[in-house]
């Protein structure tokens, strides 16, 4: 029997998204119902749970939940993007929409569906089992340049073109039907030292097929747009991704609604007049654990009563409140007139956090590796500094005499 799922994040998530009794409630990936649970609690009996999986088993776990849940709840066995155009051609207006992604930690633990390297089981990975399309099929079927495209691009895995080989040549011999079997020919194509380095061998391989056989950021980025749609005003929308390419996809999308003008940085005043559909609760991913991948982006569409600290404003259209100091309106020194920054550099500045090299720093180890080199590099300047002042080497030796 599968364990029961513990959402990660599940805490954070519901404080951002913060439910409100009778509000109507989607959740996209009901997978062990954690995050549902919660959702339904809080809504109550005049709320609603809405909750779409595309596994089987989710239904199964879906019945226990609706005999429990103080909500009344509904379950839509389809993939997200189906799920939701369908709630919206009926009509369905949500107040929250919730998007855990990836796979389930049951699905992960039942070890016939080949989702994990840890266990021997057939190649299978299929989130829905009646698709066609499994691992096997990529494995034994996509050619060696494909296979490597797949390797590096969704899994970002370093060895990809070695891998794909090793692939392919083993293949040429026989099949490769089995999980165990996969990860060995994978083992033996990354170099001794990197095989013991940083995680399993196979996690990254695993990860890319896996988003290949389900589809997953194809889903993702058609999914988006129609959750959006699905919002009334005053409505929230929270993403938990768990890898950067799913991140990097929903945190585009919600900048991109959070954006106002969109004028050239070198224009005086705002020509386009574009508001920000939405403001952005956290502006910045919440993950569990430093260093952990995790982030849940939130985001709630105009008009809806947020604390005001949890606001971004908007530049250009809303100047900020007037300053208060100590109680009292500060007169001359809040009205006096801001030192003027070049617009080219205040535009840079606001597009930094969405710049592809902040994003993988932020989820990255390299801002370790660049304190490192910034502490060697002044370790480095004050030793060359004392060694090249004048008098100093007579100053040693003098106290040596
Ligand atoms: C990380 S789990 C969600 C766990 C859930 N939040 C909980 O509290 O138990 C992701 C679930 O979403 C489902 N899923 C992933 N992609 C999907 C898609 N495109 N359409 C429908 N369901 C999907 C998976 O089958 C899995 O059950």
């Amino acid at each position: 029997m599968p364990s029961a799922h513990v959402p990660v994040l599940a805490g954070e998530a519901i404080d951002l998204l913060d439910p409100r009794p009778g509000e109507v409630v989607v959740d996209c990936t009901f997978g062990g119902g954690g995050h549902a649970r919660l959702l339904a609690d809080r809504v109550g009996a005049e709320g609603l749970v809405i909750a779409v999986d595309r596994d089987p088993a989710a239904r199964e776990r879906f019945a226990t939940f609706a005999s429990q849940s103080p909500a009344p709840a509904r379950f839509l066995r389809a993939s997200f993007v189906e799920a939701l155009a369908q709630l919206r051609a009926e009509g369905l207006r949500a107040d929250l929409v919730l998007m855990d992604l990836g796979m389930s930690s049951m699905q992960v633990d039942t070890r016939e569906r080949g989702f994990s390297y840890a266990f021997d089981a057939p190649l299978d990975m299929r989130m829905d089992p009646d698709q066609a399309l499994t691992a096997r099929d990529v494995v034994n079927g996509w050619d060696e340049r494909r296979l490597a495209r797949l390797l590096r691009e969704f899994g970002e895995e370093r060895y990809a073109a070695r891998m794909a080989r090793a692939i392919v040549r083993a293949r040429a011999r026989t099949e490769i039907e089995t999980t165990n079997e996969l990860v060995e020919v994978i083992a033996a194509a990354v170099p001794a030292p990197a095989r013991f380095a940083a995680g399993h061998p196979a996690r990254r391989a695993f990860q890319a097929i896996r988003i290949a056989v389900n589809d997953e950021l194809a889903q993702l980025d058609a999914v988006l747009p129609l959750a959006w749609s699905l919002l009334r005003e005053g409505g929230r929308f929270a993403g938990i991704s768990f890898h950067s390419l799913e991140d990097r996809r929903v945190k585009r999308f919600l900048v991109e609604r959070s954006r106002g003008c969109i004028c050239p940085p070198d224009l005086p005043v705002c020509a386009c007049g574009r508001e920000p559909e939405a403001e952005l609760v956290t502006r910045r991913s919440v993950a569990p654990t430093p260093g952990r991948s995790l982030p849940i982006r939130v985001l709630a569409p105009r008009g809806c009563a947020w604390p005001a600290s949890s606001r971004r404003r908007r530049e250009r259209h809303d100047p900020p409140p007037p300053a208060r100091l100590g109680g009292r309106r500060a007169g001359a020194a809040a009205s006096a007139p801001a030192p003027r920054v070049p617009p080219r550099l205040v535009h840079t500045a606001r597009r930094l956090p969405d710049a592809p090299f902040v994003d993988r720093l932020m989820h990255g180890r390299l801002w370790v590796a660049l304190i490192a080199a910034a502490l060697i590099g002044i370790v480095f300047v004050q030793v060359s500094c004392s060694s090249s002042t004048p008098g100093s080497a007579g100053r040693s030796t003098a106290s040596r005499r």
